[in-house]
């Protein structure tokens, strides 16, 4: 019997795809990104940057796609913890649209690739306005990093399946320290505060694990709504940008149409598309706006939707509004993000497969867009 092995079977490690193998990595490319970066004893992060932190009073975070998700996330941290008003945007917006840039403005960029060229000419134009620049990029030596003052490398690895999925969360984790380093320096962040925040990032390794190890859980709900033609994400707060990413990734390599709104905007227009054959996911995990999320998620159960949620381990209350939850290990509402969109990546995933997708080259998309 002869049987033949492709390089490429090899390099999935066993994985029936790289995005599934992707997902599998996050503890992994998490450790990495935060390797070595993390100082408990004066509770500081060590980034190697070199960058004044006192030399700008407005941030602005530029990228595309699953990238521009994590500077959403990006925005809600810096602003909680460093106090400095920051703008995310979408890079091909921002080039375009004669953006209010100064010496005192501090660009981030971030790119997995290096390489998207809507966020290579942002940059360029945050530049020529005056702006200090850092890049949040996994490749390296790509040409974002060769235009940027500094870069924060995420150390993620090769990401080979289109649908982003570590470097997401690496890009988030990265925004954690950017967050902390800049709160710490600018005396806006505590000791003791961020002692937590850095104890809870060593953590997230180890709680990424965990979700992982509830895959089935997953794949059960999957199952159960694979047939649906449209799906609504809701999220508040920082979890508003994981509605986002989860609708991203499933519209990305499902083709199911997907939607994702901030949940207290719900009631401004999506909920008259509430009816029982729309499948509502909530990010429900504890956090100052989790009773108000509830109170969505009863709007929408009194609509007739089915509701998924994605809340906090021992939450029994969630139970009595959603047809299905899906747990996740507690952790610091900042750092959420980064533990609840493992489920929506793993979901994205799950489904795709039932529908017979392919989905490491979904239709359309390329891993990296170098042109316009
Ligand atoms: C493409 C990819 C996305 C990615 C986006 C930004 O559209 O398909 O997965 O999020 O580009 O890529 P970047 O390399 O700049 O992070």
């Amino acid at each position: 019997v002869e049987v033949e092995w492709s390089l490429e079977d090899a390099e999935k490690g066993g994985y029936p795809h790289y995005m599934l193998k992707e997902i599998f990595e996050q503890p992994t490319a998490l450790q990495n990104t935060l390797g070595g970066r993390l100082h408990e004893e004066n509770a500081e992060v060590a980034l190697g940057i070199e960058l004044d932190p006192h030399a700008f009073d407005r941030v602005h975070v530029i990228a595309c796609g699953t990238a521009f998700y994590a500077g959403w996330v990006g925005k809600y941290l810096i602003e909680a913890l460093a106090r400095i008003p920051v703008e995310a945007e979408i890079a091909s917006e921002y080039r375009y649209r004669d953006p209010v840039v100064d010496e005192r403005t501090l660009a981030i960029v971030i790119s997995q690739s290096g390489e998207t060229v809507d966020t290579l000419e942002a940059l360029r134009e945050a530049k020529r306005r005056g702006a200090k620049s850092l890049g949040v990029i996994n490749a390296k030596g790509s040409t974002i990093t060769r235009e940027t003052d500094a870069t924060l490398y995420i150390h993620a690895g090769p990401e080979i399946g289109v649908a982003s999925t570590k470097a997401y969360t690496a890009m988030l984790a990265a925004m954690s320290l950017i967050a902390i380093w800049l709160g710490r320096a600018r005396g806006t962040l505590e000791e003791a505060a961020a002692l937590e925040l850095l104890r809870e990032l060593r953590r997230l390794p180890r709680l990424v694990e965990e979700v992982l190890e509830r895959r089935d859980v997953v794949a059960h709900v999957a199952e159960k709504y694979h047939q649906a033609t449209d799906f609504l994400f809701l999220g508040r707060h920082i979890q508003a940008p994981t509605a986002y990413e989860g609708a991203l990734k499933l519209k990305e390599i499902s083709y199911i149409h997907a939607e994702a709104y901030p949940a207290g905007e719900m009631k401004h227009g999506p909920i008259a598309l509430i009816d029982p054959h729309l499948p509502v996911v909530v990010l429900a995990t504890e956090g100052p706006l989790y009773e108000k999320t509830l109170s969505n998620v009863q709007e929408v159960r009194a609509r007739g939707g089915h509701i998924i949620a994605v809340a906090t381990d021992g939450d029994e209350e969630i139970r009595r509004f959603a047809q299905d939850v899906i747990y996740v290990p507690r952790v610091h509402p900042l750092l959420s993000p980064i533990v609840s969109v493992v489920p929506l990546q793993l979901l994205a995933y799950e489904i795709a497969v039932l529908l017979g997708r392919d989905v490491d080259q979904p239709r359309n998309l390329a891993k990296s867009v170098t042109v316009e």
